[in-house]
């Protein structure tokens, strides 16, 4: 490549030298040719050098004319370069007007202002909006806007911006206009308009205080029965948000528009949330539950932004995680207080374990707050996002409820409208609590999943249990050596019943006799002593995973099927089977490459009946704890990675388990058939999946078994609503024969007219288990059904393969590296960020063997290569093969 991109560091922070007072906008929308005039007051900072230059972000537009109150600048005035403008004498105080001229049709890369099905909106986080007009487009620099839009009245009846409308009216030449303002100061990310043929469903809400705020979604007509959900669970969220935290809505309005072409979930604008539209739209008969489930908790998501993000936003882009750590948290609660808290709780640390815990020992692993970026938008990871809700979720019990809650109100009275870091945040935390989190801070600097080691020793006679902790965490690149994390270390003692026996720890004061603690872990070994302990009790550690570590300890293979069936803490219950069930399946994948006889043991065989026939447990928390552990999570464990005997391995015991269990599976299918309407409550949620987890293991036996190919089949045609209809062709797309064939068919006759319907069917062929699931992925992404510019698209087809498909994508002759790299070289040069995301299952190539190492690497120095590289690409790509494989 020419000349590298460059990295940001967090410790050349400056802050800006002007302030903004305030930005008027103006847009004359049209496709091709978009003006943008901009209007804005700066003043220079106090102590600021008067020789300090204006320096203003810009790409990709054309600039039509500047002026410096009232008088044109000249080409002498200052300087265009490729990333903005720069003028080097400018007053104290002065209004700069800037006029560009944009192509929204032509912009691909849907960061901006970009078509959507002909409807016009925006994408400014994390630099977008310097693809719209020169401005200093960073956190920090927060000022009031309005947006004034003009564009032609037919083809866009709706113009929308963000805060209050002020101002309509029709102009000559059969255009209107609309004029926004937005009383709060905001950052330049949060941004928004949108211009369209839209409609919109209204409602409205009355505030803890009593003013009434309209609720509007905005969709294109054809969408216009599929907003109830979201209207619903955004109602839902403003009055948990009110009660839990004590935030209040504090505009007239509250808009969300759905769009079907979005990089990402959704989009926190101010007043105005732009959402992908598969997090909007939804019917029992188009969307299943967890899509149901999904759209709660992204409008959930995007409406707490509006004090966790907007009010208090960040200073600085490695400060993401003030925002995003904090709001995905409050989601999870928000999720948890509205359906079942033990089964959100299992799904996330689901995620969190094979996905975080993977990006957190590979190439990219880097620090909750990261210390360095190429491309911010690389940075939008579950490490920031996941792992930092963790962090929050490890000081409210740290501190309890009530001091993380006095934390939450300091930290809103102290920065409320400021752009802060989430070092203030954890000042607050320890100002309002007295409770010092000065080592707690590493969790924030140091990347990498921390290990703790348990070792037990009871000692009978004096009626003593000894808990030996170490803690270690690997090297992570550019961090060798880690210093000892605070980890709050949940824990109970179960007596032979189940039932928590009073703790007594040994030179303790207060908390004597609780049936469960949290200890404070915080050096790399110690020792925790308890009396008073009875013959034949077993540790419930790491309950409800109160940190985000790998826990690895003596425990046998009897005591965790005690766990799981007799913990109190219904995570870790389940947790015990997912060790038991790992455990047993990282045994088959060694016996599979061994080439070894595989038999199933049949202690796993009884507790997963006893788990079936639980007829008390919440359906959805036995689905969670029948269903095999993930290929990914499994591979997170191997020294070197084997797709192809983890898959031999799972196959073997979702075979064996159908065939032991047939009758029983029968029994608890035919139990939990759907009777009544549909709803999307955490019964009926529950039993679907039960059912559908059934049927899953059922199907090992089909097509041989016809009785049960009959059932799938029958599933699939009478199911009324998309969970079972899908599950149902899941099952069948994974062979290859009439019914099948008919199957997918009729589907997409079905539902063709439909995007996130026909992505589901997209994915399904992606998943499938059948061996020429690429050469069907290619034939695929040549028919109507897909679209390289639509990221849903790109995501359900290439996405799911790569990703979802781990035996079919690592097929030892490489074809799937190479379909990989081919599709990535396709889509960098209009879509970086898409691309840069697709990339990642090449950067593992050190975890795996010698042949597809090989392969995987070649694939990314095929793409190094190319003389044209995004700057989110080349810094994937060279970080991944800046690695060594061990061995
Ligand atoms: N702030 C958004 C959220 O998490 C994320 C987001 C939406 C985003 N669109 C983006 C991040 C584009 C980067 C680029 O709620
Ligand atoms: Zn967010």
């Amino acid at each position: 490549m020419a000349d590298k991109p460059q990295p940001t560091y967090l410790k050349d922070y400056v802050p800006y030298p002007f302030e903004v007072e305030r930005l008027d906008l103006e847009f004359d929308l049209e496709p091709h040719h978009t003006r943008v005039l901009s209007r804005a007051r700066y003043k220079r900072k106090e102590h600021v050098d008067v020789e300090e230059p204006l320096r203003l972000n810009g790409a990709g537009q054309t600039l039509l004319s500047l002026s410096l109150d009232g008088t044109p600048l000249t080409a002498l005035d200052y300087r265009c370069q490729d990333s903005g403008l720069v003028l080097p004498n400018v007053p104290n105080a002065f209004e700069l007007t800037v006029v560009t001229e944009i192509d929204p049709e032509a912009n691909k890369a849907l960061e901006g202002l970009y078509l959507s099905s002909g409807n016009f909106c925006t994408q400014c986080e994390a630099q977008g909006f310097r693809r719209i007009t020169y401005f200093p487009d960073r956190p920090d620099v927060m000022t009031r806007y309005t947006t004034t839009i003009r564009a032609d009245k037919q083809r866009f009846p709706v113009l929308l911006s963000n805060g209050n409308l002020v101002e309509q009216c029709d102009l000559d030449d059969g255009r209107h206009l609309t004029r926004w303002e937005d009383p709060f100061f905001k950052p330049s990310y949060l941004f928004a308009l949108v211009a369209g043929d839209l409609v919109c469903q209204e409602d409205a809400f009355t505030t803890m205080s009593g003013r009434e705020v309209l609720l509007q979604i905005y969709v294109e007509a054809r969408n216009a029965d599929k907003c109830d959900h979201a209207m619903l669970s955004l109602k839902k969220a403003m009055a948990w948000d009110e009660q839990r935290f004590g935030f209040e809505y504090d505009l007239d309005r509250f808009m969300i528009v759905a769009v079907d072409d979005f990089n990402m979930g959704a989009m926190e604008n101010k007043g105005l949330n732009v959402f992908n539209s598969k997090y909007v739209l939804a019917r029992p008969e188009t969307a299943t539950d967890d899509d149901f489930l999904n759209i709660e908790s992204v409008v959930g998501h995007e409406y707490f932004h509006n004090w966790t993000g907007n009010r208090i936003t960040c200073r600085d882009w490695f400060q993401l995680s003030l925002k995003e750590g904090l709001t995905v948290f409050r989601d999870q609660e928000f999720s948890a207080d509205m359906n079942s808290a033990a089964v959100k709780r299992i799904e996330e640390v689901r995620i969190l374990q094979s996905h975080q815990f993977a990006e957190d020992s590979g190439p990219m692993a880097h620090p909750v707050r990261p210390e360095s970026y190429v491309e911010i938008n690389n940075f939008y990871t579950m490490t920031v996002y996941s792992k930092g809700a963790e962090l929050i979720r490890m000081m409210q019990t740290l501190l309890g409820r009530d001091g993380f809650m006095a934390g939450i109100r300091l930290y809103v009275q102290r920065h409320d409208g400021q752009a802060v870091t989430t070092d203030d945040f954890v000042a607050a935390m320890e100002d309002a609590s007295g409770v010092d989190l000065d080592q707690f801070r590493r969790w924030y600097s140091q990347a990498g999943t921390p290990v703790i080691h348990v070792e037990q020793h009871y000692d009978g006679e004096r009626q003593q249990l000894t808990l030996d902790v170490t803690q270690s965490c690997p090297a992570t690149p550019g961090q060798p050596d880690k210093q000892p994390f605070h980890i709050p270390l949940r824990l109970a003692l179960l007596g032979p019943d189940g039932t928590p026996q009073p703790l007594h720890l040994v030179n303790e004061s207060g908390q004597q006799g609780a049936e469960e603690l949290v200890l404070s872990v915080t050096a790399a070994r110690q020792k925790f002593c308890f009396e008073q302990v009875g013959e034949g009790c077993v540790v419930s550690l790491l309950r409800d995973f109160s940190a985000p570590v790998k826990l690895t300890m003596n425990t046998s293979r009897d005591e965790l099927a005690f766990l799981m069936a007799h913990d109190n803490d219904a995570f870790n219950r389940w947790n015990a089977s997912q060790r038991l069930a790992g455990g047993l399946l990282l045994d088959l994948v060694d016996r599979v490459r061994k080439g070894q006889k595989l038999i199933l043991e049949p202690m796993f065989v009884e507790a997963f009946r006893t788990s079936l026939l639980d007829e008390q447990t919440d359906p959805s928390l036995l689905a969670l704890a029948l269903a095999l552990p993930l290929e990914s999570f499994l591979a997170e464990q191997m020294e070197e990675i084997d797709p192809q005997a983890i898959f031999t391995a799972r196959e073997f015991v979702r075979h064996e388990v159908a065939v032991q269990l047939k009758d029983d599976f029968l029994t608890v299918y035919r139990r939990c058939a759907d009777s009544g309407p549909y709803e999307v409550t955490p019964q009926a949620v529950g039993q679907r999946r039960l059912k559908n987890l059934c049927l899953g293991y059922l199907a090992a036996l089909a097509p041989q078994d016809n009785m049960i190919w009959q059932m799938i089949l029958e599933q699939f045609s009478t199911g009324r609503n998309m969970t079972d209809v899908s599950a149902a062709l899941g099952l069948l797309a994974d062979h290859d024969n009439r019914d099948s064939r008919h199957a997918l068919d009729t589907f997409y006759a079905t539902w063709k007219e439909d995007p996130l319907v026909v992505e589901k069917w997209l994915g399904i062929q992606a998943r499938s288990r059948r061996e020429d699931c690429l050469e069907q992925v290619e034939r695929l992404m040549g028919t109507p059904a897909f679209n390289l510019h639509n990221p849903n698209k790109v995501r359900s087809l290439i996405g799911v393969f790569c990703q979802g498909n781990s035996v079919r994508f690592h097929a030892a002759d490489g074809s799937g590296y190479d379909f990989l790299r081919r599709q990535v070289a396709l889509i960098d040069p209009f879509n970086p960020q898409i691309a840069a995301r697709l990339v990642a299952p090449l950067l593992r190539w050190p975890r795996y063997d010698d042949t597809r190492s090989a392969l995987m690497k070649q694939a990314l120095e095929q793409l190094q290569a190319k003389t044209t590289l995004s700057a989110d690409l080349y810094e994937m790509v060279s970080k991944g093969l800046d690695q060594n494989k061990k061995g």
